[in-house]
């Protein structure tokens, strides 16, 4: 029996010419998507290999997994795994979508992840090349800001959840929410991690992201400590 029959995640033979480090950790990546028979493994080697100087690094470090993992398993015990139509805001390279399309647990009818930096697109794209080859994922470029799902149009349909877990980003947090429509399905994530130049909206306290994100129902609201920073998390309809 051919090894690919056996085990049908066999990633592909690299012919770039890389460097002993980076090789090795291909190697390493190559033998984890086999023995998990992960897909998103795969994509986040290709990723890697295509991409050496972008921050995956940061990306997928142990503090932003864990981050992840937890809305994961959040929304999943809030949700029962049915989401439907998935917009992720200010999504950078599309870790989060990688990883919810990639657990067969939840039902994705499309995810899409939106950022303002382009030089994210072809990262994400990379990090979601499987569900994206299934016609399952997409990235659009756009500042949230101009989004308008309450008036959905052209490309952007309704929305059965909008996820942002870059809140401490926005400097208009209060004019983004309040166009959100009512109702609607929202995960989001902020810290108090203030010292970072970019975080330009943290929030000191669980009581204060929920002042300043009010749900009508709220499904769940928890804090996760970090070794610098706590991250806040609410998932419920607006
Ligand atoms: C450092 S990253 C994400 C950090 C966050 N903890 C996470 O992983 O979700 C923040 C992202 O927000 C994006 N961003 C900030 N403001 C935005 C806006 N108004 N519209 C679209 N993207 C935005 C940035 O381009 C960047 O990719």
């Amino acid at each position: 029996m051919k090894v690919s029959d056996r085990w049908p995640v066999w990633p592909k033979n690299v012919a770039a010419d890389l460097a002993p480090e980076q090789r090795a950790v291909k190697d390493i990546l190559d033998g984890l998507a086999v023995f998990f028979q992960s897909a998103f493994i795969t994509d986040i080697r290709d990723t890697l290999i295509t991409f050496p100087d972008s921050r995956l690094g940061i990306a997928l470090n142990k503090k932003q997994t864990a981050c992840k993992k937890w809305l994961v398993e959040e929304l999943y015990n809030a949700t029962g795994g049915t989401l439907g139509r998935v917009y992720i805001l200010a999504g950078w390279y599309g870790v989060l979508g990688a990883m919810l399309l990639n657990d067969t647990r939840f039902e994705i009818t499309h995810l899409s992840v939106i950022d303002q930096d382009p030089s994210c697109a072809p990262i994400a794209n990379a990090l979601n090349a499987t569900s994206a080859a299934e016609g399952r994922f997409s990235f659009q470029v756009m500042d949230i800001l101009d989004l308008d799902f309450r008036h959905p149009s052209g490309t952007f349909g309704r929305a059965d959840l909008i996820v942002n877990t870059s809140c401490e980003h926005l400097s208009n947090f209060d004019d983004w929410y309040r166009g959100l429509p009512n109702g609607t399905l929202l995960v989001l994530q902020s810290n108090n991690y203030s010292s970072i130049p970019d975080h330009v909206n943290c929030v000191a306290t669980l009581d204060a992201f929920q002042e300043q994100a009010p749900m009508t129902e709220l499904l769940y609201c928890g804090n996760l400590e970090l070794e610098k920073y706590t991250r806040f998390m609410l998932i419920g309809r607006k």
